[in-house]
């Protein structure tokens, strides 16, 4: 099994919340699962670029112009989006840390996913065919830290409406959500509670993943 996990919070570990359910869920994934072929990446190490108009004409002008060729600056352009790609495209499944910043994720992570979400590197698109994944992430594990406390389908979250919307649209549907909410001590007594129920929750959604099976998957694919 192939695990990418793609971390946008600059904080040390012993500072957040959002981190410290990674290090519950990956202690237990690779306690039941050794074998496992971790890739991490840090985005405060691995800052993607905002999207950039040669990256705009790299990406789309071949979409509705097949016979386009793209200058080599804006073949530079795709650089980062490509090799993130890479690691995205192997993975089986994709987590995701961070926290909740203004009611949605954190900047980089927008832009890394702008980055990725990207024709003909995630993902191909055409008038016959539709949108047709590149990448065979069957699931998502969202791990997310927030101060306020957020009922199911509530307006203020845009975060999880942006990660389902976004990777549903390249065909990844299978979302687990580990919300450690409520965070902050001035409003909530309980945060310290809510951060040790997410964290159990961390462990036991790893337990699934590690019975998750793609050999089918890596069959297909010899
Ligand atoms: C810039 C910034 C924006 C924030 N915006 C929100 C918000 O919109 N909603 C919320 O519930 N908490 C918000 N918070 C609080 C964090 O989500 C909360 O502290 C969380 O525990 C951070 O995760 P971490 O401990 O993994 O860093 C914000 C914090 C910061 C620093």
């Amino acid at each position: 099994m192939n695990v990418l996990h793609v971390c946008a919070n600059p904080k040390p570990t012993e500072e957040s919340v959002s981190k410290q359910l990674a290090a519950a869920f990956f202690a237990k994934l690779i306690e039941l699962k050794p074998e496992v072929e971790l890739v991490n990446v840090n985005l405060y190490d691995e800052k993607p670029p905002f999207y950039s108009y040669e990256l705009y004409k790299r990406a789309w002008y071949p979409v509705f112009d097949e016979s386009y060729e793209p200058s080599k600056v804006e073949e530079m352009a795709m650089n980062y989006a490509s090799k993130q790609a890479e690691m995205f495209n192997a993975a089986d499944v994709l987590v995701l840390t961070m926290p909740m910043w203004n009611f949605t994720v954190p900047a980089i992570m927008k832009a890394w996913m702008d980055q990725i979400l990207c024709p003909g590197l995630t993902f191909s698109i055409s008038k016959e065919d539709g949108i047709k994944p590149l990448h065979k992430v069957k699931s998502i594990v969202l791990l997310v830290a927030s101060g306020g406390i957020y009922k199911e389908d509530d307006e203020r979250d845009a975060l999880t409406r942006q990660v389902r919307s976004a990777f549903g649209f390249i065909g990844i549907d299978d979302l687990e959500i580990v919300w450690a909410e409520g965070q902050n001590p001035l409003f909530f007594d309980n945060a310290e509670e809510n951060k040790i129920m997410a964290i159990e929750a961390a462990s036991e959604i790893a337990e699934d993943v590690a019975d998750m099976d793609f050999s089918e998957e890596e069959d297909d694919a010899e």
